[in-house]
């Protein structure tokens, strides 16, 4: 006899609750309790129970000494940025989870991929489209694999049942958030099919060593929805994100038990697909042909990768009481505390002004490094004088006006130097460092007084 009960979960977090409240207590969010149906007897099935249907004995203790080394060799996944995002290939048995909002692009990566992988059997699971809609979105991309399979299927046990029959050697689920197994009663998308799904997917692709690549669709608030359990359970989360007025596309690890998280990859969406973009500079420094106020190029790092990107300032008197403070891909609370130490410490009055401030691209920056930058584009706007647009800046700004070394500063310089650029101006206290080597001149300083002196005399 079956027993059910039901279960209040936080459709956010994954928490759960026996009765229904308001507030999550673990992450702090509002109504997000749901009601799911969950089957005693099976939950206590759920432990034993095996994916494949193959016989698995009891594990024992071993010596850590005797565990020996699978050396594995990873599937290249012929394609750069996602080979260096997974840290050099795609590990056998792995479950790798690409999340990203709707529309960006999650679907098409993985098609691609499939359709890559020549003599790779590659099993396309949909949920989300039909086959057709897959074979035009295949047609558009103008790539055939006759090893690439497609089975739309969102019962977990099918897909299973399907994957033995077809013997793939990779796997890709499109998305977490259409599947449902039978042992759990709850609606698709519900945070217990979710987490009992990804773990049935996680312990198949352990069982097999087929590696599964999950899509699974993120809120606006950059949560996978609805859960974080999820990102517990796979190996690797990778995010795919950017701006969708904008081409770019990011690849980014946030979480990977075979390599580091600080590689990206980056894409540009194209009418017939997604190409990997190798140098990111070019496609984020706008061409011109006269010299404009308010911009100023930074030399920044995402990941491991360092490029150049243009910063855009618009300093116009405020017409309406309180002026304006407004801007993309920076933070806004770092744009006022830059115009503070301008205001404080080179006698500027942005009081009076609207300040606007644009990363170019629609990325969004963390580095500090494009302090400098942001400086030098407010002041130039400010100034109505133009910075020329041969030069660089690489340097964080603190609180009282000090120009502070980054890190990685030798990549820095050697990006913006091969790409032609003749001065870049650097924190005085970037030590130890080799200026033979580069072409580019190089000008230290160590106030913001100082840049202004030497960019507007
Ligand atoms: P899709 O992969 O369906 O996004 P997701 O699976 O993340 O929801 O792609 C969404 C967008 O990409 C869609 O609006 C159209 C665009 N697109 C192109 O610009 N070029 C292409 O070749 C393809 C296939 C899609
Ligand atoms: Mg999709």
């Amino acid at each position: 006899m079956s027993k059910t009960r039901t279960i209040y979960y936080c459709q956010n977090c994954g928490n759960q609750s026996p009765k229904w409240i308001g507030k999550c207590p673990v992450c702090g969010e509002w109504n997000t309790y749901a009601e799911e149906v969950v089957d005693k007897n099976e939950e206590k099935a759920k432990e034993k129970r095996n994916v494949t249907g193959r016989k698995t004995e009891a594990a024992v203790p071993v010596p850590i000494k005797e565990v020996h080394e699978m050396e594995t060799a990873r599937l290249d996944a012929l394609d750069t940025e996602l080979n260096r995002v997974l840290g050099g290939g795609i590990v056998p048995g792995s479950l790798i989870l690409i999340g990203g909002e709707p529309g960006i692009g999650k679907s098409t990566l993985m098609l691609q991929l499939a359709l890559k992988l020549k003599g790779t059997k590659v099993l396309y699971v949909t949920g989300e489209e039909s086959d057709r809609q897959i074979k035009l979105r295949a047609e558009r991309i103008g790539m055939a694999n006759d090893d690439c399979y497609i089975l739309t299927e969102t019962s977990t046990q099918q897909i299973f049942k399907q994957a033995e029959l077809l013997g793939p050697d990779l796997i890709i689920i499109d998305s977490i958030q259409t599947l449902h197994t039978v042992y759990v009663e709850s609606t698709p998308g519900s945070v217990s099919q979710i987490r009992e799904c990804t773990g049935e997917l996680q312990r198949y692709a352990k069982e097999t060593g087929i590696p599964i690549f999950l899509i699974g669709h993120i809120t606006k608030d950059g949560f996978i929805a609805g859960p974080k359990v999820l990102e517990h359970i796979v190996d690797t989360v990778l995010q795919f994100e950017g701006d969708r007025n904008y081409t770019y596309r990011i690849l980014r690890t946030t979480k990977n038990r075979f390599g580091s998280t600080s590689e990206i990859g980056i894409y540009e969406m194209l009418g017939a697909g997604l190409r990997a973009v190798l140098n990111p500079s070019e496609i984020l420094l706008t061409q011109r042909e006269e010299e404009l106020s308010g911009i100023a190029i930074a030399s920044m790092m995402e990941g491991m990768r360092p490029f150049l990107i243009e910063t855009q300032a618009l300093v116009t008197p405020a017409f309406y009481g309180t002026p304006q403070r407004s801007s993309t891909g920076f933070d806004v609370r770092r744009l006022n505390m830059l115009l503070a130490v301008l205001e404080k410490r080179s006698g500027f009055r942005f009081g009076t002004k609207d300040v606007f401030l644009n990363i170019a691209g629609g990325l969004r920056v963390e580095d500090p490094a494009i302090d400098l930058a942001v400086i030098a584009a407010l002041t130039s706007s400010y100034n109505d004088m133009p910075v020329s647009s041969k030069i660089a800046f690489a340097a964080e700004v603190g609180l009282s006006g000090e120009v502070r070394a980054v890190n990685r500063i030798d990549q820095r310089i050697s990006e913006a130097d091969k790409l032609g650029f003749e001065k870049v101006y650097i924190s005085k206290f970037n030590q130890k460092l080799d200026t033979q080597k580069f072409g580019i001149k190089i000008i230290t300083i160590s106030r913001v007084q100082q840049l202004m002196e030497e960019l507007f005399g």
